[in-house]
Formats: C-alpha cells, structure tokens, sequence
C-alpha cells in the first residue's frame, strides 16, 4: 500500500467547463484516483476552484455580482456539475480560502528572506474612469501594423504581431470603453526566477526521464527559453492580499498577488481546507511536508499548464527553501477538438459539462472521454462517433450482455444464480483469457495510459460476448441444462467481475451491476488474478435480479438532434 497523493489543475471560476476541459484533467485524475483506492492505497486526490484574477472580477462584474458573491455561486455551480460527473475528490477548495491566503503568504515571506522577491518599479496604463491600472490585454485599440480595431494590448488578434499596450493607436478600456488613459508608475514584487534557473533544470534533470514526453518536452523548451523574472502582484480588487507585515507599502496600496502566483499554492491550501474540516484524524501536513519518500504525487493537466507545473511552481517550491512536497509524476494532455475544432468557451462551441449531462448519464461521457483521452495526439469529438462508441461499447458490448444473461436465466432457472456442473475446457480457456486482459489493464491503469486502460476493460467484456457466442446457452439448454446452468453461471461471475473492474470508468453502472446481486454500491474490492481465472465470486443459489437497461441505445434521430443543438463540422 502507498499513498498517493493526486491533484488535477484547478479549473477557472469564470464559466461552466467544457468536455475538453473535463478530459485533460480531473475526469482521468478521478479514474486515476478509483482505480487506486480499490487497490487498498491511501489516495487523496484534491482539486479546487481558482478564483482570483482578473476575469473573475470582469465575470461578477458582468453579472452584476460583488466579486466574492460570484466567486462563492460559481464554485456551487461547478462543483454540481462535478458531483455530476460523480467525480471522487477527496476535497474540492477554493483558492479564495483562508488556508491559501496563509500557505501563499507564508511561500512569499520565505521567498523573500531567501533573497528571491526584489520589488521594481514598472510603468502601466491607468484607467481613471474604471479606477484601476490595467492589465495589458485590457487595453485595446488599432494595431499600428495592420490597422485592426480591436487589437488588444498584449498582441493582435488579425496579424498575431505581439504589441506593448503604448504602441495602440487611439487606446480604450476593453472594461469600460474610456479612452482618457493614462501611463503611471507603480511598484510590484518580482520573483527573481532567473536565480532559480540552475536549481530548476536540475531537479527537472533528475525527474523528467520518469515523465510522460510531452511534459518532459515542454519542460525543457522552458528551460532552453530560460526562466526570467516575473511581477507576481497585481493591482486588484480580488486576490491574496500582500502581506503588510513584510510589504507595509505595497499591502497599504491594495496589492494582491497575481492568480497564477497562488493558484497551484491551492493544491496545498485545499489539501489544508480538507484537514480543518475534521482536525482530529486528518493531517494535511503528512501529505505536503517532508515527506518525500512516503507520498507520491502525480499531477493531472492540459498541455497549456505544463510550463507551470514543471518549472514555474517547482522554482517557487525550490526557493521557499522548505521540504515541501514536488510533483513525482506530471500525466499532460493535448486538446480535445470539436469536428477537428478548437472547444472554445468564450466562443460557446462545443459541449459543455452542465450540457452534457443534461442530454446523457456521466458514464455515456466518462467512458467515451477515457476511450478517446488525447493523449499521444490531440483527438476529436463528433456526435457521428459517440454515438457509434456508446451502442458499440457500453449498449451492446456491455449493457447487452448483462440483460441477456440475467433475463434468459431468470427466465430458465428462477432468480438464483443456478447450479450447473464444474467448470470444462471453455471455462478454463475463458478464465485464463480474462485473467491476461485483466493484467493488461491493470498495467495500463498503472502507467496512466487511459486509452489503452479502456481497450482492455473493451476487451474483458469482448471476451464474455465470445464466450457465450460459442456456448449458445440458449441452444445448448435443449440438449444440456447443466451445461446451460454452467454457462449462465459463469456469465454471471463475468458481470460481478465486470462490475468491479469498470468502477473507475463508469461508477454509476458498476454499482447497478452490483446491486443485481444484492451487493453493496461502494466501491469493490479488486480483483485478484486467480479470482479471475476461477470466475466463481458468484456461488450459485445467490440471489439476483435484472436491473434496468443499463445503456440506451441512441438513435440516427438522437444523433440528428445533437447535431442540430450543438452544430456540427461546419463549426
Ligand atoms: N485555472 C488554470 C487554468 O484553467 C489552471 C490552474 S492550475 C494551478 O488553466 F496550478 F494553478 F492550480
Ligand atoms: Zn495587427
């Protein structure tokens, strides 16, 4: 047993998450997270809304909400969805708590006192009107170079030139439209990265070969670039407040720190969160504070926050100068697509998560996603193609199978698992079969390679279908009720053995595959090899009964309409 500690990256507070979003991070640290528990680890897996930053303000802002409201309803919304998607978390934080304020605020003072955070003086476009500086991309205006209307300060959407907010022409607040804009001067906390470069590429020296290739690739691009010094505080309303006991000026004028400063400092201030619910049995620190042997971390995200996790948080966590603990393991993915298209959020294209359930059960998506996870490659969704998987897969494969064999014993020997004679040939060849797909997926489930997990977890229920393709029970009780008892009996240990094996991807059925034998819905424990070889879990004389349909089938006019709702290639 080992303890594994797992956080998937914290999803923005500013809007409901799309499918993409749910895929690259916290559907497969959930699955992740499953499968170990019913192994017996001690697994906490932690996750959290992140909600500071500007758009948070500009979301509230446009709902006319005071920020911490805004904040406080979204992480509600979202969390819903998540329950949803009946993902596991140990703990699911907000990066605005107390906990985070005080881990945040401790990692700045030790940067600090370790010679890491100097204080500078930079020049930025101040709004009189909104009362506010702004940040770069809050400005807009015509690029100089092409002559587009609403290139924004940081680059120019139409000719992709990078821009400084000063080399605008006729420049406006993207908050309020004012063009009475000013450049004033203003300081801010710089943490000096630059002097963690060596230490950095170091430790991602010692890490990377265990990594997957893509972060280890992207880890090193960012090193190759070089780590520079970057402003880690922010004129805004919203944030970790600077601490004033350190920075009595800067924490006088309101700074805060900038999102991506504390937002990872959350993995830790959620882990902190989950311990203060219950102080008595649960020690956030053991999880955290040296204890590097002990706990192994891995980490869960879209490719876009890899930089983040593999060099920017490490070099804060380096030059804290504390044991505290650093990701052992970084599982990264590329995107999702829609018809080969970006999902896009602000665009509305694609299926959000609050959508999706309201169309299907979580399993439908959870299954489809970990089968199609865009791992090696980015992979895309179409409708033509999760309609096909989930009649494939989960509607016949599965959902076929279980009704099938329970249905036709029930109907031939009442509703208890019958009897039959001992096991022969096809048994044991049956057995052994399912006992190496078994360790295939075991093996895959253990190197993170999700896809590869669900094609063998395709392939154990394959193997059933096979098997009673070849046994024919229903023929076979003409001539041989014995023999027919055998089959359905073994059939029946295929479904238990089923049910306990497909938690980690589809829950929901898992448990009302169990519930066919009057076991509990919580969660199994895992099955052993010789298990698997013996099928026998199910003793006959169990009672049973023939749950609902487990998939519906979904129809070229189901299709049609998903189509229509949420567009198709043309998008
Ligand atoms: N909110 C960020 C995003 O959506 C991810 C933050 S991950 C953390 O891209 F490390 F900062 F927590
Ligand atoms: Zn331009």
């Amino acid at each position: 047993m080992a303890r594994h500690l797992i956080t998937s990256a914290l999803p923005y507070i500013n809007g409901i998450k799309h499918l993409g979003n749910m895929v690259g991070s916290m559907l497969p640290a959930d699955v992740y997270s499953r499968y170990l528990r019913q192994r017996g680890h001690d697994v906490l897996y932690i996750c959290a809304t992140d909600e500071h930053g500007t758009p948070a303000e500009l979301a509230a802002k446009e709902q006319g909400l005071p920020v911490d409201e805004f904040c406080a309803q979204a992480h509600d919304a979202q969390k819903a969805v998540y329950d949803g998607f009946a993902l596991a978390f140990d703990y699911f934080g907000r990066s605005s708590s107390p906990e985070n304020r005080e881990i945040t605020q401790h990692f700045a003072r030790k940067l600090n006192e370790n010679g890491f955070i100097e204080e500078r003086a930079i020049r930025q476009v101040y709004s009189p009107a909104d009362g506010r500086f702004l940040p770069d991309r809050y400005v807009e205006g015509t690029c100089p170079h092409c002559g587009y209307d609403k290139a924004r300060g940081d680059q120019c959407e139409n000719c992709t030139r990078v821009l400084d907010p000063t080399d605008l022409i006729n420049p406006r607040s993207a908050i309020s439209g004012s063009t009475d804009l000013e450049v004033r001067e203003t300081k801010h906390l710089f943490l000096l990265q630059s002097k963690l470069q060596h230490e950095v590429e170091e430790w991602v020296a010692r890490h990377e070969a265990d990594w997957p290739q893509l972060a280890a690739s992207i880890a090193r691009k960012w090193l190759t670039e070089g780590l520079h010094d970057r402003a880690i505080t922010r004129d805004l309303d919203w944030g970790v407040p600077v601490p004033a006991d350190t920075w009595p000026e800067l924490a006088a004028e309101g700074k805060v720190f900038y999102v991506w400063f504390d937002a990872p400092i959350e993995y830790i201030g959620a882990t902190k969160e989950w311990a203060d619910q219950d102080p008595e049995n649960r020690d956030w620190k053991s999880w955290w504070y040296d204890v590097d042997t002990q706990v192994r971390y891995t980490e869960f995200m879209a490719k876009d926050n890899v930089p983040f996790h593999t060099v920017m948080f490490p070099a804060t966590e380096l030059g804290v100068r504390e044991p505290w603990k650093k990701v052992d393991y970084v599982k990264a993915f590329n995107w999702l697509t829609y018809y080969g298209g970006k999902f896009s959020t602000s665009q509305k294209r694609g299926v959000f998560t609050d959508q999706a359930l309201d169309i299907l059960p979580a399993d439908y998506w959870r299954y489809f996603l970990i089968a199609n996870a865009p791992e090696s490659d980015d992979s895309s969704f179409t409708w033509e193609h999760f309609t096909a998987t989930v009649n494939k897969d989960l509607a016949d494969t599965l959902g076929n199978f279980v009704n099938r064999v329970l249905s036709f014993s029930r109907k031939r020997f009442g509703d208890e698992v019958p009897a039959g004679g001992l096991p022969g040939e096809a048994e044991a060849k049956l057995g052994e079969e399912i006992a190496a797909l078994l360790a295939e997926y075991e093996s895959q489930m253990e190197a993170l390679q999700f896809r590869k997990a669900a094609a063998a977890l395709r392939a154990l229920w394959s193997a059933g279908n096979s098997y009673l393709e070849e046994k024919a029970p229903w023929l076979e009780i003409k001539t041989d009720k014995d023999g027919a008892a055998l089959t359905l009996r073994t059939a029946m240990n295929l479904i238990h053995l089923y049910a306990v094996v497909s938690e980690p991807l589809i829950p929901a059925t898992s448990a009302a595959m169990r519930s066919a034998f009057g076991l509990p819905a919580d969660t199994a424990t895992w099955v052993t090899s010789d298990e698997a070889k013996a099928l026998a879990s199910v003793p006959s004389g169990t009672p049973f009964t023939v749950p609902p349909v487990l998939f519906a089938k979904l129809t070229d006019e189901d299709l049609a309409t998903y189509k229509e709702r949420f567009g198709g290639q043309e998008g």
